[in-house]
């Protein structure tokens, strides 16, 4: 396609996405300013209040899938929740308002706010009793050599050839975790390098899978499965894979998914997660990181940083925004510094 024919057809669609990064600024904005606080709760309740107010001006008819719970459990954005301001297009909504909560209550980097929408009735929404899946993700370069039942160093072996890199090349993402210390030793042992994260597996697959961050080049281990449907829908617009299984946390757990008929042995990929081929996606940094910076505020206002991909086009974009809520010096003619 030539520039002028892509420039065209790339500006005639609405683009959700733009709009969604308003609704993670505001989560992030609200949440930031408990940072280092050291309550949880409140770095989540102010995140939800700012995203669920937010999502009330976005043109569509939402309903959450991935939220914060059942109704009984969540007041607002729960599981079934319409939201939005009703007007077509007809989407499932995913959303995180904060991914790290704990890493924003100490103050450490790595959280952000998170937002995605693709067609009604094209995201995973996870059965009850669902909390974990075991994951494996990568960018575009690698898609199709990973497989979630092989040998770490298999896993591994296969990414350096794809990446025409050795093993000792790469960097694995992982949650700091016990129920980690064996995939940790074989990642070792296999000789790859590491980086071990408190919190935050949405934005460290995302790291993973992006071609232009190069930063990590796969992330395994176990992590929530909401967070598994999110990156996804990152991983949808960015082209690479991620594969899950469900993964009970004890043997009560894994029973009674059983009892319930869930295939514990089913290999989830990326369009089991999101099906969808209009996937959009927003994040919005809270606290300082790789991915995206976090909010950082003013006397007059704050900048926030964010990212925001589409499925249809693939087009990334970074954002950085000024929120002015007074008068700015350098509008009065003062010197900001
Ligand atoms: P929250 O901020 O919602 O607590 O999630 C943080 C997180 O690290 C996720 O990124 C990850 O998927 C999950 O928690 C891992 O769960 P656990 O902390 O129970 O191991």
């Amino acid at each position: 396609m030539s520039d002028e024919r892509f420039i065209q057809s790339g500006t005639r669609e609405r683009n959700l996405g733009m709009e969604l990064v308003r609704v993670t600024e505001a989560a992030a904005l609200s949440a930031g300013r408990f940072m280092g606080k050291g309550d949880k709760i409140k770095v989540d309740q102010a995140a939800v209040d700012a995203m669920r107010q937010a999502l009330d001006g976005v043109d569509m008819h939402g309903v959450v899938v991935i939220g914060e719970g059942e109704k009984d459990e969540a007041p607002m954005l729960y599981i079934g929740e319409e939201i939005g301001n009703g007007t077509p297009p007809e989407v499932d909504v995913a959303v995180d308002p904060v991914d790290g909560t704990r890493l924003t209550a100490l103050g450490m980097s790595g959280a952000i706010a998170v937002v995605a929408t693709a067609e009604r009735g094209t995201m995973y929404s996870a059965p009850p009793g669902v909390y974990y899946m075991e994951k494996i993700a990568v960018g575009p370069f690698a898609r199709d050599v990973i497989d979630i039942n092989a040998p770490i160093s298999t896993n591994l072996a296969r990414i350096a050839r794809a990446r025409d890199a050795r093993i000792d090349d790469l960097t694995v993402v992982i949650l700091d975790r016990p129920r980690h210390a064996e995939i940790i030793a074989q990642v070792r042992e296999a000789g790859a390098r590491i980086r071990l994260i408190m919190d935050g597996d949405v934005s460290a697959a995302i790291q993973a899978a992006m071609e232009d961050y190069r930063g990590v080049d796969v992330l395994f281990g176990t992590g929530g499965a909401p967070e598994a449907v999110l990156a996804a829908a990152a991983i949808k617009c960015i082209g690479g894979a991620i594969q899950c299984k469900i993964w009970p946390r004890n043997n009560e757990e894994r029973d009674k998914l059983k009892a319930d008929g869930i295939d514990l042995d089913k290999i989830y990929m990326t369009d089991d997660l999101v099906k969808g081929n209009d996937v959009a996606f927003a994040a919005t940094g809270i606290t300082a990181g790789e991915l995206v910076d976090g909010v950082k505020y003013f006397g007059w206002g704050a900048r926030t940083s964010s990212i925001m991909m589409r499925s249809r086009s693939g087009t990334v974009r970074y954002i950085q925004a000024r929120h002015k809520w007074r008068a700015s010096p350098d509008s009065l003619g003062k010197s900001t510094n």
